[in-house]
């Protein structure tokens, strides 16, 4: 079999590992890989690269992709649905694995429905994707804006001011929740519980009286009502680019304004993307990338490669594909019990 490989959406740590799965476990039964560039564009511009073991070596560890990555959406116009297919066809790949966020495996759900020969495999540090326990990319991401917080758990400490820290996340809360208690925030602010701008101040408040500091993390997807500001930009799925309304900052003023403690924000936006996938990052993505050439080699096409329990296992795209996965209320009250 041939297989064709690519990346789409955000990247995120583990990218490359997964490619590196995919292309050494075809290697190993036989098969030849080839990697197309920059994700769905790679298809519809036809941007082709080989994929040999060789080309692998001392990928495993490097963040980012070595493949490129896009926000294309293939099937938004007929003529590029045309595009792909035909690119597919004429490197005479029998296997595409697809590896992405929800965006890209809807469009692979849908190649998948035009008769292409497609498997997905999940990644994105939002951990948003439905159907598997984690997405890789999310524990390296997330440590990343933990060393951010205890960073400013100095400075604001020093200073005697409240920070707040904007994470990424899009509409799910993950990032900023597990930021939140893996750093010990006074207060977590995520998309999926209302803004509630009382509770936020007195827990500032308990923080600045108890210790002369407080810390809040906020998903930048977090809703704070009509405010001056701007509204972002949209990427090529019709995504609202988030950061642009930055949250964190408005929020800093508002706790300044109505508590007078002296406050700050920082965003940390994309340095929370790059980096070395971590230890749990490395090996799921590396079984997850097996696991979709062993589904393609089984001809389980129309299929995503997740991880359930201790078990990785293919499911219908169906299943992964059109709803977020979101924070759910056990793991706010957890939160909320270690807050200010
Ligand atoms: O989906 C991953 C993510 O990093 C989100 O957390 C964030 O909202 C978005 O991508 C940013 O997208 P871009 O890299 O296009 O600015």
């Amino acid at each position: 079999m041939k297989f064709g490989v690519l990346t789409g959406g955000g990247d995120c740590p583990g990218l490359n590992a997964a490619v590196r799965g995919v292309v050494l476990r075809a290697a190993r039964s036989g098969h030849e890989t080839v990697g197309f560039l920059d994700g769905w564009k790679g298809l519809r511009d036809d941007l082709v690269r080989p994929l040999a073991p060789a080309d692998v070596a001392g990928i495993l560890s490097r963040g980012g992709t070595v493949l490129g990555s896009s926000r294309t959406n293939p099937f938004a116009k007929e003529a590029d649905a045309t595009r792909v297919l035909e690119t597919l066809a004429r490197h005479r790949v029998d296997a595409l694995v697809a590896i992405g966020g929800d965006d890209t495996l809807s469009a692979a759900r849908e190649l998948h429905r035009r008769g292409g020969h497609v498997v997905g495999v999940p990644k994105t540090m939002d951990n948003d994707v439905a159907g598997t326990d984690w997405t890789f990319g999310f524990h390296s991401a997330t440590a990343v804006a933990v060393d951010a917080l205890e960073r400013l758990r100095d400075t604001a400490g020093s200073h005697h001011r409240a920070i707040v820290l904007e994470v990424m996340g899009r509409h799910a809360g993950w990032v900023a929740l597990a930021t939140g208690l893996a750093g010990g925030a006074d207060a977590t602010l995520v998309p999926e519980e209302p803004y509630d701008e009382p509770t936020l101040l007195a827990r500032v408040r308990r923080a600045v009286d108890a210790r002369g500091y407080a810390l809040v993390v906020a998903s930048e997807g977090i809703d704070l009502g009509p405010r001056r500001g701007t509204t972002g930009g949209k990427d090529e799925f019709g995504h609202e680019l988030l950061r642009e309304r930055e949250v964190g900052a408005e929020l800093a003023r508002r706790i300044q304004e109505q508590t007078g403690v002296e406050s700050r924000s920082a965003q940390i936006g994309h340095v929370q993307r790059g980096g070395a996938p971590d230890l749990f990052d490395r090996i799921l993505a590396t079984r997850l990338g097996a696991q979709a050439v062993d589904l393609a080699l089984a001809g389980r096409f129309g299929e995503v490669a997740v991880l359930r329990g201790e078990t990785v296992r293919g499911i219908p795209l169906d299943e992964a594909v059109g709803t977020s996965k979101v924070v759910t209320p056990d793991w706010l009250d957890l939160l909320h019990t270690f807050e200010a």
